[in-house]
């Protein structure tokens, strides 16, 4: 006799019975471009169907999004302003810090994720200062990391997450917020984050191109896992509540042997270059966008992500809700 696992495909109903992973829309997240100038605000060309909003924008998007059932969004700031030392990202006027106050005001129940770098306010496009021999001085650019997060804390962030990369910053961002009362604000740190083409749009979107070199000194070698491994238990002993696999797609296996080494909750980042390959596809009639979409979920679950961060959690709601 021959087992027939067909019997368990037959009809629609027996396929929701026995499926394995399903996507919770209250686990994605969506990423927001928050502007501070309202000449900014406007599409993205490489990334059909995603904007850079005002701030107004951002809050009223907030609200949209959680009548949709996605509670969750992980805010990016384009400052007016960019130099070497970053120094609008600490301005506690400036535009993340805005957003935040704002989008908890309107849509309290949402939880609102800032990422934390410097690669959007240096005039140089790199995540961390740049001393005289033209390297990223780790601990110089930590600091300033540290004076931001404080920032956002102030204005009522749910969950800080540095994108930096720089060693030791979820150290020195823990230490730093406890001690300035902020026990309870948790980190998501991307913890194995990859020195990726694949952010290609998102550059584009946040004008945060390096202007000279790239960020291999600084971001993972797409060759290597058990390196992420290591990084990953590094940021979860540094005091990371959740630690995040970036890029998504090409890094699934990261994401599974992340989920098998350790017990925090894993994000993953499905980014930029991914949402735009899809949209491109399906534009030219490639492929079938929406079952794309929901295949590139199925893959984040399945691997064992809990949390998938996605420019097509606004659409993906929408398309099933309920
Ligand atoms: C900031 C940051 C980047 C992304 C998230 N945070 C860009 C980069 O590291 O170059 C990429 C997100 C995406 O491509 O969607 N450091």
């Amino acid at each position: 006799m021959i087992y027939r696992p067909r019997r368990l495909r037959r009809t629609p109903g027996i396929r929701a019975l026995v499926r394995e992973n399903r996507i919770h829309l209250e686990r994605l997240i969506q990423p927001l471009f928050v502007v501070e100038r309202d000449v900014d605000a406007g599409p993205i060309d490489s990334m059909p169907g995603i904007l850079r909003l005002t701030v107004d924008q951002a809050v009223a998007e907030a609200v949209a999004l959680s009548k949709l059932g996605i509670r969750g969004v992980l805010l990016f700031g384009i400052p007016a302003h960019k130099d070497a030392t970053a120094t609008s990202n600490y301005d506690p006027d400036g535009v993340v810090q805005r957003a935040i106050r704002a989008i908890k005001q309107a849509a309290p129940q949402t939880t609102v994720v800032a990422d934390l770098c410097n690669c959007e306010y240096t005039d140089h496009g790199h995540c961390g200062i740049v001393d005289e021999y033209g390297l990223i001085d780790n601990d110089a650019s930590v600091e300033l990391l540290v004076k931001t997060a404080l920032t956002y804390a102030a204005a009522g962030v749910d969950i800080i997450a540095p994108s930096d990369m720089m060693d030791g910053r979820v150290l020195a961002l823990r230490n730093a917020l406890d001690e300035d009362g902020h026990s309870n604000l948790a980190i998501m740190a991307y913890s194995a984050k990859y020195a990726s083409a694949f952010y290609g749009p998102f550059r584009e979107a946040a004008g945060s191109t390096p202007q000279f070199g790239d960020r291999r000194t600084y971001q993972m070698d797409p060759g290597n896992a058990r390196e992420a491994l290591r990084e990953i238990a590094l940021d979860i002993d540094e005091g990371a509540d959740i630690v995040m696999v970036k890029p998504g797609l090409a890094y699934l296996d990261i994401v599974r042997a992340a989920r098998d080494a350790f017990d925090v909750p894993i994000a993953v980042y499905n980014v930029s270059g991914e949402y735009s390959m899809l949209k491109a596809a399906s534009a030219n009639g490639w492929l079938d966008g929406d079952r794309a979409i929901d295949e590139t979920l199925d893959s984040f679950a399945r691997a064992g992500a809990d949390i998938i961060i996605t420019y097509f959690a606004k659409e993906y709601a929408a398309r099933n809700a309920r």
